[in-house]
């Protein structure tokens, strides 16, 4: 081979050779770890362990969780702010069904045909502990949906404290 065509090929390779390099990274033959931000991130992924969880006796910014079998008491003072929220509320989570003044005339009646929502300005709604309305709201009763993913902790127990003012 003349030292002119050498020099061709040697021209060649040298050409050619970033792009190959280039092909090794893409095919990972050889392995370059970026860092990118992403990669460095403290976040732990959906379903990756262990989780952090809260410290013993931590109690949420909602108020304690209450499971099916305590009896939890009003945490919440019956003052005018409490009973305008509840209203609001009921307004929005109640009233479809147990209607508007609670009198249990909602809109929905009509397709409970068993069962319909109650009355809940009776005497024996209004005899029932705050506890026992908050377990109806939080987990249902017979055909009552439970309403614990739609009101927060707080906002169960200003619905319950706007009940008390129109029984
Ligand atoms: C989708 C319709 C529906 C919604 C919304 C609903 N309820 Fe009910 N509720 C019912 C039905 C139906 C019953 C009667 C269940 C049964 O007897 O099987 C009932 C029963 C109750 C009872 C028991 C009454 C009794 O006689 O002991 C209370 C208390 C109550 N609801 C409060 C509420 C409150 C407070 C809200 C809003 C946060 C609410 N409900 C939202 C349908 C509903």
């Amino acid at each position: 081979m003349s030292l002119h065509a050498r020099r061709g090929v040697l021209f060649i390779f040298l050409l050619i050779l970033p792009f190959f390099i280039g092909l090794f990274c893409t095919y990972e033959v050889v392995k370059i770890r970026f860092p990118t931000d992403m990669e460095n991130s403290p976040a732990v992924n959906y379903l990756d362990g262990p989780r952090i969880l809260p410290p013993k006796g931590a109690v949420s910014t909602n108020g304690k969780s209450i499971t099916i079998d305590s009896f939890p008491e009003n945490p919440i003072p019956v003052d005018e702010t409490s009973i305008k929220r509840g209203e609001l509320l009921y307004a929005l989570h109640c009233a479809l069904c147990h209607g508007e003044t609670g009198k249990g005339d909602g809109s929905l009646v009509e397709f409970y045909t068993e069962r319909p929502p109650g009355d809940l300005t009776v005497s024996h709604v209004a005899a029932q502990f705050d506890g026992v309305l908050f377990r109806t709201i939080s987990f249902g009763f017979g055909q009552m949906p439970p309403l614990a993913e739609n009101l927060t902790t707080h906002e169960r127990w200003d619905v319950i404290n706007y009940l008390r003012s129109l029984q």
